[in-house]
């Protein structure tokens, strides 16, 4: 596979951050598969009000030009409401507030590729919920398991993101917004755990494949 020059910066950036994320309790106590309904549903809950606010600021972005796929808050909607979730508990829900300004489409397309990557490691969580999701018939893993035509959308945001090499300051600004972006969910999903998630033991998630 050919990695774009903006794509390797944008990796490269953000690095420290995506590996923070895999040790925080409720993600990679999903990823281990060792997460129990409640404390799922929690973090799903949290999610969503990181993803419903992010939505919101892309929505009024005219400039970014994508392919078809449901927006990720729309994904975790479907997923709380099989698990049981009323649409109004989700409407009290907090929301992010402490998202940088999207000015520009080069900064939206940054914060774009932290929202739409983590859709990628997603796929592999979903398989690890399962066993979890068995009583449901499977349903409630939407948003973990890329669904909804996100594969069409990470290739155009690709496209998109790599039009920018040769304009060193768009490039650098839609790495910023990206590191940035990858800052705010982690102050957003920080200190917070449900009461019902440990973080699994490093050895769990070998035993899980989660990790390369
Ligand atoms: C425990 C949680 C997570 C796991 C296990 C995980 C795992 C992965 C894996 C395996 C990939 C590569 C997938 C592929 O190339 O097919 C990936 C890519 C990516 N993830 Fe995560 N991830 C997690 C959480 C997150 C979160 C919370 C974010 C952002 C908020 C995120 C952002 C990204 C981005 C931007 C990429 C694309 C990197 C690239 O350009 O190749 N991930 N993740």
């Amino acid at each position: 596979m050919t990695i774009g020059t903006v794509r390797e910066r944008l990796r490269a950036a953000t690095s420290a951050a995506h590996a923070r994320l895999h040790r925080h309790p409720g993600l990679s106590a999903a990823a281990a598969g060792v997460i129990d309904i409640d404390g799922y549903r929690a973090l799903l809950m949290r999610l969503y009000g990181f993803h419903r606010a992010v939505d919101a600021v892309m929505g009024a972005h005219s400039s970014l030009t994508l392919g078809a796929g449901a927006a990720r808050s729309n994904l975790l909607e479907s997923d709380l409401d099989a698990l049981g979730i009323p649409r109004d508990r989700l409407a009290a829900l907090p929301l992010c507030a402490t998202l940088s300004p999207l000015t520009g489409a080069p900064r939206a397309l940054g914060a774009r590729y932290v929202v739409e990557g983590s859709a990628l490691g997603g796929a592999r969580i979903a398989r690890a919920l399962t066993p979890l999701l068995q009583p449901f018939n499977g349903a409630g893993c939407r948003f973990f398991s890329n669904d909804g035509g996100r594969t069409r959308v990470w290739t155009d945001l690709l496209a998109d993101l790599e039009a920018l090499h040769g304009e060193p300051e768009q490039e650098q600004a839609a790495v910023d917004a990206a590191v940035e972006t990858f800052h705010t969910f982690e102050d957003w999903m920080q200190d917070w755990a449900p009461a019902s998630v440990k973080a699994p033991s490093r050895g769990s998630l070998l035993e899980n494949g989660v990790w390369d």
